[in-house]
């Protein structure tokens, strides 16, 4: 066997690594194990490009290498769970970007050559689609993170100036199909980030995860069209996976969201607070506040309880008291579940990657589906720093911006419990009138303090 068929050979492997790590992330039994495949098919196709004959710029590549580790790794590494969107968002503009930066060498070293117009199409996607992933990634890190606002940036005329953005990018890849010139190929370039920018700045931040997981998804496109470029068969099918996986869950995420992606990507969602919201929190009626002794007790008396968590849990690192509630309301015979919804928090899985942190054993989570069986037999259930995913609008009024998104219907159970610091509303910035029903009972304070004093509470009882 040739070198060049070995190399083939290994590509494929990969290839086949990198569909089994997928098939096995998809549960949580076997994520860490298709996590350990995947990073084993890229460092083959890693060791592979390094054995490939005539490899040129070989010190560059390792220092290239050598600084991507230094700032990755511990990127990775130190980042907190509530941070992951930003960092996911981070590292897929950069591969957007590399993918354009690819295509664009590689174009601008044929430059003046007769190139193949399917050479120049493939140049021509990778370029825009990497560029628009990389701006629009930069600008979804910059919400996420704070650094701009996170509420939609809109102004007048917004939709038809995108447009005009969109029609002049497509106007320059045509003058670079017709002219090969690298010059029109640099300015698309340019657009294309102004393009990425314009097309992210009108999406509120609560819409952003699913956002970069269509940018995730572009970003694949922009590496499988770069592969066609470099004649990489095992970059086509990483960018392809990496593109078609990104799509279904973009597809996923806004079904659990109930909310169309035009309706995510146009609607500039959370720049107006509708009819039925405010931002603080101002839904009338009064409130019931609790105490965690009065809680304690009744959670220790109840036969089944229900524990749902959310952004807040997350922000408050609480899955680990979370658990030793739970474990000291099990010890005393109570059945407890933990209700998830599959948008609680602010990524997919959150809540799901939480407790496994925290070792809760995976068959005491229920999805919402059979959470929802349940809770009309439920007896006390204790939503800890969640809010939009309960919160019956959603059913019941027609008018409400999240109304069609399926929820955790809390409201079933006999006792609800809402553990969070004050009546403010969640990500989507509208009241949740379950807060003022007579079966609520309000616990105000931070989820991690609060859930101490209820373990201590449920121990007294
Ligand atoms: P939210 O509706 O955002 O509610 C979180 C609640 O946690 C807030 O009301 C806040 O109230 C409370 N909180 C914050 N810090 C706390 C702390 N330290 N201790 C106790 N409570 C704390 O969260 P959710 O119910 O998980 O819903 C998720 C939202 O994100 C949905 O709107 C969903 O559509 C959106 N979203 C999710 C995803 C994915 S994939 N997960 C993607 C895009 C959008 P206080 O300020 O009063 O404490």
């Amino acid at each position: 066997m040739s070198l060049r068929t070995g190399i083939d050979v290994a590509y494929l492997v990969a290839a086949i690594c990198f569909i089994i790590a997928l098939r096995f992330l998809s549960s949580p039994k076997t994520a860490r194990l298709g996590n350990l495949i995947g990073a084993a098919g890229m460092t083959l196709a890693l060791a592979m490009t390094f054995a490939t004959p005539g490899l040129t710029h070989f010190p560059l590549i390792v220092v290239a290498m050598v600084v991507g580790a230094v700032i990755g790794v511990p990127a990775a590494r130190l980042v907190k769970m509530t941070a992951m969107p930003q960092m996911v968002a981070m590292f897929n503009g950069v591969g957007g970007g590399a993918a354009a930066l690819v295509s664009l060498t590689e174009f601008s070293r044929d430059a003046g050559q007769h190139v193949a117009i399917y050479v120049i199409v493939e140049v021509l996607l990778g370029v825009i689609i990497g560029c628009v992933s990389f701006a629009g990634s930069a600008v979804s890190f910059a919400k996420l993170q704070e650094l701009i606002t996170g509420r939609p940036i809109t102004y007048p005329g917004q939709q038809i100036v995108n447009a005009i953005l969109g029609v002049v990018v497509l106007a320059f890849a045509g003058a670079v199909l017709a002219t090969s010139s690298t010059l029109a190929l640099v300015i698309l370039l340019l657009l294309a980030l102004v393009l990425g920018v314009a097309f992210v700045l009108p999406i509120g931040g609560a819409d952003v995860p699913v956002l970069i997981s269509l940018l995730n998804s572009f970003t694949g496109l922009a590496v499988a069209a770069s592969g066609f470029v470099l004649h990489s068969t095992v970059l086509v099918v990483a960018g392809t996976l990496v593109g078609a996986s990104g799509a279904l869950l973009t597809r996923m995420m806004s079904l659990a969201m109930g909310r169309s992606l035009t309706n995510i990507l146009f609607s500039a969602f959370g720049a107006v607070v509708t009819a039925s919201g405010s931002t603080e929190g101002s839904g009338g009626g009064s409130v019931r506040a609790g105490t965690p002794e009065d809680i304690g007790v009744l959670l220790a008396y109840s036969r089944k309880v229900a524990i749902v968590p959310g952004y807040g849990l997350a922000v408050a690192q609480a899955q680990h008291v979370a658990r030793e509630l739970a474990d000291t309301l099990t010890a005393r015979g109570v059945e407890v579940y933990y209700a998830i919804h599959p948008v609680a928090g602010r990524m997919p899985g959150h809540m799901n990657v939480l407790l496994a942190e925290a070792n809760v054993p995976y068959e005491q989570l229920e999805e919402m589906d059979d959470a929802n069986r349940d809770m009309p037999t439920t007896d006390a259930a204790l939503v800890v720093g969640a809010n939009d995913v309960v919160n019956p609008a959603a059913k019941d009024s027609p008018g409400s911006p999240i109304y069609g998104m399926p929820i955790l219907n809390v409201d079933q159970a006999a006792n609800v419990i809402f553990l969070k610091r004050s009546m403010r509303p969640g990500f989507a910035g509208i009241d949740n009138q379950l807060l003022y029903d007579p079966k609520t009972t309000m616990l105000f304070g931070d989820a991690k303090d609060m859930l101490n004093q209820l373990v201590a509470a449920v121990r007294a009882a």
